[in-house]
């Protein structure tokens, strides 16, 4: 997990392709950011010209003693107020909605791009991970999108606009003031470094605290279970310790930044009223044109003023897009051939041909696995933890390819056939069996949204649900929880036979799960088993040997290869493994009993 949250330290430098692909996404609507841009140019205008008013007002109104003029000039400006105030909130509304339609198009491509990566992204990918490119980061690149695009635009309308007034008003004075700006950004840029490298600070250690939060959450039970909440409790303390004093030195710089930014900018103003006042002595400026100019610096700093957060929060933006773009181009490693097909069902002999596998390189977990199941056979594995009985079955549903060797359904290769082929006619039961929230009814009609209730009930009479649900509180309509939570893991285990039952499929693969199930329940899953074996190839990954008994044939697999293989008859005869196993477990039963 730490490296994911580590991540966070390698901020991206402002990065051009980045940006590029964050303003692709604007400009994807390009009609409202064209709106926009319209807008806030406008506004700038303006506000500007506002200014320019009120200076015709001082000088040819007020000193001037002219009150036709000053009513002439008020008249304009009460004019010029709405136009005002409807270009302003079409800004807004233009921005606001420009941000919301961004994330709202991240949100949907990652959630469209999630759904097709395959299981091997997910084994090394934090679900915490995940969860932030999904909230703050896809927040982050709409609000740059909207407001950071917003106030980078402001700025450079603005600016140009009151330089413009300014030229029609003094060009020598406003020279004077172009000259000074690069040096207020000097200024600006230089706090801004070290305010930036504090934010980082804050932002690294943010991301421990939501990475400790998260996995506390969905650990609680481990955390309460091994007494480690003390352990924790520290650990916890330090990080938000960090957080603290990293918080409060940026607060501190923070502090320091404005003083410092208007001192120069006061200079500045001082610097322009001083030469002002001799150029009003030769008559070059009036008292309006003074007011006036004052007026457009103090507007034009205001970015400047500005600058340090807006960078920050740019950086942040960029440094988010990034990542979820890393997400978002992760490639798909599993995909359909463009001549893959559907061959309509996946009944046949299924072949497993020198099939070679790992998860990670360098450590295959199968080397030159082979194994042939006619058509209708029922094959069970067993063996000990980690022998690789679930990557066997992983292979077999796709949700994993072979990295040497094929693996065959009825003579055809399966990487020449659709995945949904395949996957839809497989029935799964799951080592750790997941329900989603929502009801029991909801969950069983999971893979056939199209069944009608009592389909659904006659699949979970099968599958030996139906008792169970009937005496929950509502019945099908209970609400299962979050993952299930709220149901034993035998009960889910009936319920993802039912949903398989209702799938009619092919091929179904049963992956048991280690805890100890109640004998009664034990039975009924067997039952469930049985009408789903019936005609089918079945897979049966069995920790209670009891299950598999009937199977057609055993298979004892051991470090990713078959060390034995027989009916249960022939392998108690054999006296090996699987005889060890057996008696094993009888004599652990008895015991029990
Ligand atoms: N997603 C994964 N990423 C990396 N390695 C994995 C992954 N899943 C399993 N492995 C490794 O592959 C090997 C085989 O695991 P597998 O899950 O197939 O065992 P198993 O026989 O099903 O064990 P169990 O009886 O406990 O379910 C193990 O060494 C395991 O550590
Ligand atoms: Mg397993």
């Amino acid at each position: 997990m730490n490296d994911y949250f580590e991540e966070e330290e390698f901020e991206s430098q402002i990065n051009k392709d980045t940006i590029w692909r964050i303003g692709k996404l604007g400009l994807r609507h390009w009609p409202m950011m064209g709106g926009f841009l319209l807008f806030i140019s406008l506004v700038s205008v303006v506000e500007a010209f506002h200014t320019y008013l009120n200076k015709q007002m001082i000088d040819l109104g007020i000193i001037a003693g002219d009150m036709a003029a000053l009513k002439h000039y008020a008249l304009i400006y009460l004019a010029t107020w709405p136009v005002f105030v409807i270009l302003v909130m079409g800004f807004i509304l233009c921005a606001g909605w420009l941000g919301h339609r961004v994330q709202y198009d991240l949100r949907q491509s990652m959630f469209d791009h999630l759904q097709e990566l395959p299981l091997s992204y997910y084994d090394k990918t934090p679900t915490g991970w995940l969860m932030s490119r999904a909230t703050s980061d896809v927040t982050r690149v709409g609000d740059l999108v909207s407001w950071g695009f917003l106030d980078m635009t402001w700025t450079v309308t603005s600016v140009s606009a009151s330089l413009f007034f300014m030229f029609l008003i003094n060009w020598k004075m406003t020279l004077i003031v172009i000259a000074i700006i690069p040096l207020l950004y000097l200024v600006a840029v230089n706090f801004k470094k070290y305010i930036l490298i504090e934010y980082r600070m804050v932002r690294k250690v943010n991301s421990k605290i939501t990475g400790a939060f998260s996995e506390n959450i969905s650990g609680v039970r481990v955390v309460k279970s091994l007494r480690r909440e003390e352990r924790n409790i520290n650990e916890f303390q330090n990080l938000t310790n960090e957080m603290y004093s990293a918080s409060f030195k940026a607060a501190w710089l923070s502090a320091l930044f404005l003083p410092a930014v208007q001192l120069v900018s006061a200079s500045a103003i001082a610097i322009i009223v001083w030469y002002s006042g001799v150029q009003y002595e030769g008559g070059m400026m009036t008292i309006g044109s003074i007011h006036a100019f004052v007026s457009y610096i103090t507007f034009m700093l205001w970015p400047v003023q500005q600058l340090a957060a807006v960078y920050a929060s740019m950086q942040q933006a960029i440094a988010s897009g990034e990542r979820i773009f890393s997400l978002l181009d992760t490639e798909v490693d599993i995909v359909d051939a463009p001549d893959a097909i559907d061959p309509g069902t996946i009944r046949g002999d299924i072949v497993f041909d020198h099939v070679t596998f790992s998860y990670v390189e360098e450590n295959a977990v199968l080397t030159n696995f082979n194994l042939t199941i006619p058509q209708g056979e029922t094959v069970a594995l067993v063996g000990p933890t980690g022998a690789g009985k679930s990557t066997i079955v992983n292979l077999l549903c796709r949700f994993y390819e072979p990295t040497g060797g094929a693996i065959r359904f009825n003579g055809r290769d399966y990487r020449s056939m659709t995945q949904a082929s395949i996957q839809s006619r497989v029935g799964m039961v799951l080592q750790t069996p997941h329900l989603f929230s929502g009801t029991a009814m909801e969950n069983l009609k999971y893979g056939r949204l199209s069944a009608t209730d009592e389909e659904v009930i006659a699949a979970a009479k099968m599958a030996g649900a139906d008792g169970f649900i009937r005496k929950l509180e509502k019945g099908y309509q209970t609400e299962v929880g979050e993952g299930g939570v709220l149901l034993s893991t035998g009960q889910k285990q009936l319920i993802s036979l039912a949903r398989a039952i209702m799938v009619n499929p092919d091929l179904f693969i049963m992956d048991e799960a280690t805890s100890a199930v109640d004998t009664l329940t034990e039975s009924l899953i067997q039952k469930g088993m049985d009408v789903l074996m019936k005609g089918r190839t079945s897979f049966i990954i069995a920790h209670r040997l009891s299950t598999i008994k009937n199977a057609d044939r055993i298979l004892v697999i051991e470090d990713g290869g078959i060390s034995e293989m027989g009916s249960h008859a022939e392998l108690i005869k054999q006296r090996g493994h699987y005889y060890n196993l057996y008696t094993r477990q009888f004599r652990e039963q008895a015991a029990r009993v």
